[in-house]
């Protein structure tokens, strides 16, 4: 989407991709209610919080508006949907209209940094390409405690392209789609676990949908780039990938499926972000669940939903919907033992290779 500024200043390291100050802590289901919940913030456009105003509220609103709307909004998501990870898919800040783009990270980032959920931003960064994943543990004591039963991928779609005869954004390199068919293969050596991907620009396939087939609305064209790079390919390829989770384009919110795998666009988070005056800022919100057994152990993933949360006095819930669900309860799975937990952390630079990086 239009309106895209001239500069996303963005320079976190490769490492600061993700939170490690929980450099042991894994990602695991809640064994309560045998659910992982994910909050998606897309596109907040953080600048110097009360300083900055917001754009594209009703004209009554702007008098009291600021990115410390955005901050109180992202406070009350934690609080009501207690997520396990909160991902952030881009555009956090907005660099042209701050002069300390660390402190605008900083606080962008702080409700999430503060509540001690672990987190994990992708950004729009043409100097480094980082990609990462994830692996999400089944239940403590299960039979899944020691497995991950959910991957996770977090990819950097770049910002503008490179290659000075194709216009206009960025898209998933080849060198990062060879990371992700390796690193899906390995994963599902141990474990055909489903997974999800986030990041920032929509890929082509996006606009593979109208209303017909897609839930929420499209207010805006599909901003993806001028090429296809071939990743939703490679991704229906790989099998393990059943929804995509992008930003960009604040005021497009629908998910719609494509081969099997759904692609969905979270909805403009933050305030001072374009939007459409009167049409609520919202998130996105993923919740896994495993399969009990009838003996009350906890099993693999049966299901994925997702819906919608607006900025409104009740944080209104919309549009939930099934994204993925085993086909009767039941999960065939092939594996193998594994005595290894870790997070991995893969980062990738054009030109560099692949490091992998573990964290026991
Ligand atoms: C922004 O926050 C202020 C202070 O809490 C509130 O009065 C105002 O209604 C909010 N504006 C919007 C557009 O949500
Ligand atoms: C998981 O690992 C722990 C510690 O290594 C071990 O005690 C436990 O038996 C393992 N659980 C399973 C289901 O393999
Ligand atoms: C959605 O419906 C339109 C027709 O209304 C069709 O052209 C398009 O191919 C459909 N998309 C998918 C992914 O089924
Ligand atoms: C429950 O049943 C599963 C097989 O469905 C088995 O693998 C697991 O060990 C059982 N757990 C307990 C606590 O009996
Ligand atoms: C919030 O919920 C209350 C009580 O159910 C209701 O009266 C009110 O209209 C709701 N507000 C919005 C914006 O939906
Ligand atoms: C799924 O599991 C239940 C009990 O665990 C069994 O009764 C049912 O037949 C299974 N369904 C399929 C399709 O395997």
């Amino acid at each position: 989407m239009a309106r895209l500024p001239g500069i996303i200043i963005v320079f976190l390291c490769a490492f600061s991709i993700l939170d490690l100050s929980n450099g042991v802590q894994q990602l695991r289901f809640d064994k309560t209610k045998g659910e992982f919940r994910i909050l998606q913030v897309a596109d907040m456009h953080y600048a110097e919080g009360r300083k900055t105003a917001c754009e594209d509220v009703l004209p009554e609103q702007f008098a009291h508006c600021s990115d410390l709307n955005t901050t109180f909004f992202i406070e009350r998501m934690i609080r009501a949907e207690k997520p396990d990870l909160v991902v952030f898919t881009g555009d956090n800040i907005y660099g042209a209209d701050t002069t300390d783009p660390v402190a605008s990270m900083d606080a962008a980032f702080g409700p999430a940094v503060s509540s001690n959920i672990p987190w994990a931003a992708v950004l729009g960064n043409h100097d480094q390409e980082s990609t990462l994943s994830r692996e999400v543990h089944g239940i403590e004591g299960s039979d899944f405690g020691n497995e991950s039963v959910l991957n996770l991928y977090f990819l950097d779609s770049g910002d503008y392209s490179t290659v000075p005869s194709i216009p206009g954004y960025g898209w998933i390199k080849p060198s990062q789609q060879f990371w992700f068919q390796q690193t899906s293969m390995k994963l599902q050596k141990k474990l055909k676990a489903p997974g999800l991907a986030y990041f920032h620009i929509p890929l082509p396939e996006y606009a593979s949908f109208d209303s017909s087939n897609f839930t929420g609305v499209k207010q805006e064209g599909i901003s993806s780039a001028s090429v296809n790079s071939g990743f939703f390919t490679t991704l229906v390829e790989a099998g393990d990938v059943k929804a995509v989770f992008t930003g960009h384009d604040h005021i497009n919110d629908f998910c719609g499926e494509l081969t099997g795998i759904h692609l969905c666009y979270a909805g403009g988070f933050g305030y001072h972000a374009y939007g459409k005056a009167g049409w609520s800022r919202r998130a996105r919100v993923v919740v896994v669940s495993l399969e009990k057994k009838s003996n009350g152990s906890w099993g693999t993933v049966k299901s994925i939903n997702t819906y919608k949360r607006l900025d409104d006095e009740n944080l209104t819930v919309i549009d939930n919907q099934v994204l993925f669900k085993t086909p009767s309860g039941n999960v065939t799975i092939w594996k193998f033992q594994s005595s290894v937990s870790v997070w991995r952390i893969q980062t990738l630079r054009l030109g560099e290779g692949i490091a992998e990086y573990r964290f026991h």
